[in-house]
């Protein structure tokens, strides 16, 4: 890393880890699975979907109206006429009329029309599949499925597993590799720049769902600013879900899974973001904290290798991770997580760990009853 970015790492992690202290709990924070909902707009998808996936109907001939795009022209002229451009569309509560649908390789999806601000959301799309069972600790699959019926993008799904104050109110799955666009209606022909917003939380918390992460206010501000863009979130894997550690995940290749995750989705993006009216030479990685120190990894990746993911990035309040890179403490920890399931005995140990049910395996991440070790190292 060299040292300007990390001096900037730095200096951000001063102030995070402040603002994290301050957050971060004092006990367990070990959820139960089937989380409080506070009854806001944004809680839990009923039916992610995830499961509506069917198997292997051949998409082809309903593949992405992708003739329809133009080439990208600035659409800044036309902003302020924005609300008429939702396809002349009276302003109504969502109905099937004006529910806007997108169709890609895998199939259509249908979000919603919001007419308080004219914009479309898709919500709750899954980019990957899920990671249960065999691809539980293991690399995000992509998506090699399509299904025939539309499939409803109208609610955030629930947020990964993860541990702190910013998954209260929230309900969290295992199966949340999801994410989220939401556009300006209207500019049937345009190809609109792509933001992406990498949510932060020290790999530990924090989810897409999360109201402050809200893209309806970025997006009007655009289309206000005779700049618009279309914005996109997503979830990844955290704390041991996402980063478990050791010389056997590491000789596996399986360790930073939730960065897999994040460029899962980026590749996901390239692929598909066409048919949401976003230009996909035009993404900018974007994160806050945790997030915005993702933004530098991903940056940095693979020696810095240029795979076309985005062409910009804008890292907030980096924070800088302080995880342990020690291998024997690392496997001191994973050592314990095999203990604690009665891994220790297998001969294949994630394979072990994968059989397990859920809570099972959230009870070994704990080295007692009050702290949870994932990922590595603490603050
Ligand atoms: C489903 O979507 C993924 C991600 O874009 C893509 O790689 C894959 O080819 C698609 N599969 C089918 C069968 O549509
Ligand atoms: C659109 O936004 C308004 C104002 O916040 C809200 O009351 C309404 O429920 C939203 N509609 C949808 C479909 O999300
Ligand atoms: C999809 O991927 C999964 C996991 O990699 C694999 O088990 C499954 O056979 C694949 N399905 C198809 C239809 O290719
Ligand atoms: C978009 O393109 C189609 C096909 O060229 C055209 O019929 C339609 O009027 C265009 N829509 C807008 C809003 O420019
Ligand atoms: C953003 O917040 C507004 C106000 O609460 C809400 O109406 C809207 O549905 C939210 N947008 C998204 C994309 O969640
Ligand atoms: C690595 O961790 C082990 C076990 O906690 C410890 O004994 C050792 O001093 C650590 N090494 C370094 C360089 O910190
Ligand atoms: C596995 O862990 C259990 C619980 O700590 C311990 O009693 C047992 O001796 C361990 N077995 C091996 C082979 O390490």
């Amino acid at each position: 890393m060299n040292t300007a970015l990390r001096l900037l790492l730095v200096v951000s992690y001063a102030r995070i880890s402040t603002l994290l202290a301050q957050a971060a709990p004092t006990t367990s924070f070990v959820a139960p699975a089937t989380q409080i909902s506070d009854g806001q707009p944004q809680a839990p998808t009923a039916g992610a979907p995830v499961s509506q996936i069917s198997a292997g109907q051949p998409q082809a001939s309903t593949a992405t109206p992708v003739s329809q795009l133009s080439d990208g022209q600035p659409q800044a002229s036309t902003a302020a006429l924005a609300p008429q451009m939702s396809d002349g569309q009276p302003q109504a509560a969502p109905t099937e009329e004006t529910s806007p649908s997108v169709t890609i390789p895998n199939g259509t999806f249908v979000g919603l029309y919001n007419s308080t601000y004219d914009q479309d959301f898709f919500l709750g799309i899954p980019y990957a599949q899920p990671p249960l069972n065999g691809l539980r600790f293991n690399l995000p699959a992509s998506l090699n499925t399509s299904f025939s019926e539309p499939q409803d993008a109208k609610a955030y799904s629930p947020e990964c597993v993860g541990y702190g104050v910013d998954q209260m109110g929230y309900d969290i799955s295992e199966d949340c590799l999801t994410m989220n666009v939401v556009r300006p209606a209207g500019y049937e022909n345009a190809s609109l720049p792509v933001m992406v917003w990498i949510h932060g939380g020290g790999y530990r918390m924090g989810g897409a769902a999360d109201r402050r992460y809200n893209l309806t206010f970025l997006v009007q501000q655009s289309v206000a600013l005779g700049k618009p863009i279309i914005a996109a979130s997503f979830q990844y894997r955290l704390t041991a879900w996402g980063f478990l550690a050791g010389s056997t995940v590491q000789q596996a290749g399986l360790a930073n899974l939730g960065l897999k995750d994040q460029r899962l989705v980026l590749q996901w993006i390239q692929e598909n973001i066409q048919a949401f009216r976003g230009d996909p030479s035009k993404v900018t990685i974007w994160g806050e904290s945790a997030g915005g120190s993702a933004v530098g990894y991903q940056a940095q990746a693979y020696g810095g290798r240029d795979d076309g993911l985005f062409r910009a990035i804008i890292a907030e309040s980096i924070w800088e991770n302080r995880y342990s890179s020690n291998m024997t403490q690392q496997n001191i920890w994973y050592n314990m997580v095999l203990a604690n399931t009665g891994c220790n005995t297998s001969s294949d140990t994630l394979a072990c760990l994968r059989g397990f049910i859920f809570r099972h395996v959230e009870q070994s991440f704990q080295h007692d009853t009050d702290n949870l070790l994932w990922p590595c190292g603490g603050w």
